[in-house]
């Protein structure tokens, strides 16, 4: 049984992060999406919430779990016996920040990682570029699963106007 492990933050989950997981698990028996713990000092949403968003948002997704990790990328992934890591590939950048820690994460481990290029359509969302747009008022439906929208919308307000 083949198993691969996507990992990120998910601050939150948007629709550029379902399909790279939804396209891996199309490749692998089982794709564990693996949430950062403790990836970001400043997140918007809690470990917890984002595993529940991506929960949800993978609820159609054959063959996908949500898992919370902490630590070394690589040790959740012999833990969960998985011998291969996903990440999507946006632009030129991307492969520059990843392709360090891809080495790096096979040298202390032997697992593997395989990169998807991202579907054009979502080469430019981010989610700290979708937090900015929210922030600033603009409309990011377009780039979120719809609860996920509603609540990133509402978490932005919130932080601009502690009292709304
Ligand atoms: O969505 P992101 O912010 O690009 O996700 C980054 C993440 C969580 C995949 C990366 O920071 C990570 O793997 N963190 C775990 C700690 C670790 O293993 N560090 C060594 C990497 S070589």
């Amino acid at each position: 049984m083949s198993r691969a492990v996507c990992p990120g933050s998910f601050d939150p989950v948007t629709r550029g992060h379902l399909d790279v997981i939804t396209r891996a698990a199309q490749l692998f028996d089982e794709v564990i999406v693996a949430v950062g713990a403790n990836v970001a000092k400043n997140a918007l949403f809690a470990p917890d919430e984002r595993v529940a968003m991506l929960t949800e948002a993978c609820a159609g997704v054959t063959g996908v779990r949500v898992a919370l990790f902490d630590g070394l990328l690589v040790n959740f992934c012999r833990d969960a016996g998985a011998r291969t890591i996903v990440k999507g590939l946006r632009f030129a950048a991307d492969f520059d920040y990843e392709q360090p820690m891809a080495q790096m994460n096979r040298t202390l481990s032997g697992v593997d990682t395989v990169f998807l290029p991202s579907a054009p359509e979502w080469a430019y969302v981010s989610s700290s570029l979708v937090r900015e747009v929210a922030a600033l008022g603009g409309d990011v439906a377009d780039f979120l699963p719809e609860t996920v929208a509603a609540e990133t919308v509402r978490r932005m307000l919130l932080r601009r106007m502690p009292s709304a």
